[in-house]
């Protein structure tokens, strides 16, 4: 049994003023494949926004992210998954002739067995070397050698963290890296709540699956008792912020066992599961104000729903 991972819910259920799941449990193999169906949803427009951008602005990204023929680049992507929004990038890379090793980070080794596979094939003077690592383990090994680092962090990860977090995230990537290096970040944009909430409700119910999967992955690593059919997928979004928050409601007064501990929840009570942050310039700013990192430039998609930002390190 995970240790942290009974630690982490325990504490999270036991939080007096709300209960809370971290969203980074979501992701066991259920998890990671109705993931990859939400990506795919008509309402969950983020995945094609940023494909777009990948796609159709290939030339801008290169441009402004400072590649050149003189000089070698380590482009390293954290959390890489399937690599089809980056290779259009790397093929433009390859195409241009700029020296460039392509270095993908994922804590799935069956996701960076794959993505090999597909980019070799796809790419075959690819010069790819995969890391299945922590990210900040990984930036460590490869810190030392003089090439400019080129950093990805694509797909709004970021937007599950709070600002604080994401500051500290920011942070600590920027002090893994020397000055000229940048940051490709892809943030999802505020908008209106027609738009949004709707991406984290859909009509198939795939994403209420996705947040309820995580009491059975509870009871199935746990050995916890939770009636998945006594709670309901409820995300809210508030526009002023720029928010997507989802909790699971319990429908009805009830009690669990985890570890031993009874849990009550009462009627209507929430249990908090995600933020998904959506950013503006503002926000952006202020976020990189803590930060070595410096606003250089943003790519859009056509819509303006999905951001690039380049950031580079002072
Ligand atoms: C992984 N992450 C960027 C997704 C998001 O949009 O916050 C996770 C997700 N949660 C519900 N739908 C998708």
């Amino acid at each position: 049994m995970n240790e942290q991972f009974k630690k982490d819910i325990l504490q999270g259920l036991q939080n007096p003023t709300q209960k809370k799941l971290p969203s980074r449990y979501f992701y066991d193999k259920k998890g990671d494949a109705l993931f990859q169906q939400i990506m795919a949803l008509p309402e969950y427009y983020l995945t094609r926004a940023e494909m777009e951008i990948f796609e159709t602005k290939t030339a801008e990204l290169i441009e402004s992210l400072g590649f050149d023929n003189q000089n070698q680049f380590d482009v390293i992507e954290l959390g890489a998954g399937d690599g089809t929004k980056t290779i259009h990038l790397l093929k433009g890379l390859t195409n241009r002739n700029i020296d460039f090793q392509y270095l993908p980070v994922d804590f799935s080794l069956n996701a960076l067995q794959g993505l090999e596979k597909y980019l070799k094939q796809e790419i075959p003077n690819l010069i790819i070397k995969p890391n299945n690592a922590d990210y900040f383990k990984a930036l460590e090994n490869i810190k030392k050698d003089s090439r400019i680092k080129i950093v990805f962090f694509l797909g709004s990860s970021i937007g599950n963290l709070d600002d604080e977090m994401a500051t500290e995230f920011i942070y600590q990537l920027g002090s893994h890296l020397s000055k000229g290096d940048k940051i490709l970040l892809g943030v999802d944009l505020k908008k209106s709540k027609d738009v949004i909430l709707p991406a984290y409700n859909d009509s198939q119910g795939i994403t209420a699956e996705f947040n309820l999967n995580l009491l059975d992955r509870i009871n199935n690593e746990l050995g916890a008792n939770f009636d998945r059919s006594k709670f309901v997928h409820n995300p809210v979004y508030d526009e002023e912020v720029g928010m997507a928050i989802s909790y699971l409601k319990s429908l009805c007064d009830q009690s669990i066992v985890l570890d031993g501990k009874i849990i009550k929840f009462t009627k209507d009570e929430l249990i908090h599961t995600e933020i998904s942050r959506k950013y503006d310039d503002t926000i952006m700013r202020k976020i990189l104000s803590k930060t070595d990192m410096r606003w250089e430039y943003k790519v859009t998609d056509s819509k303006k729903f999905f951001a690039n930002y380049i950031l580079e390190r002072k």
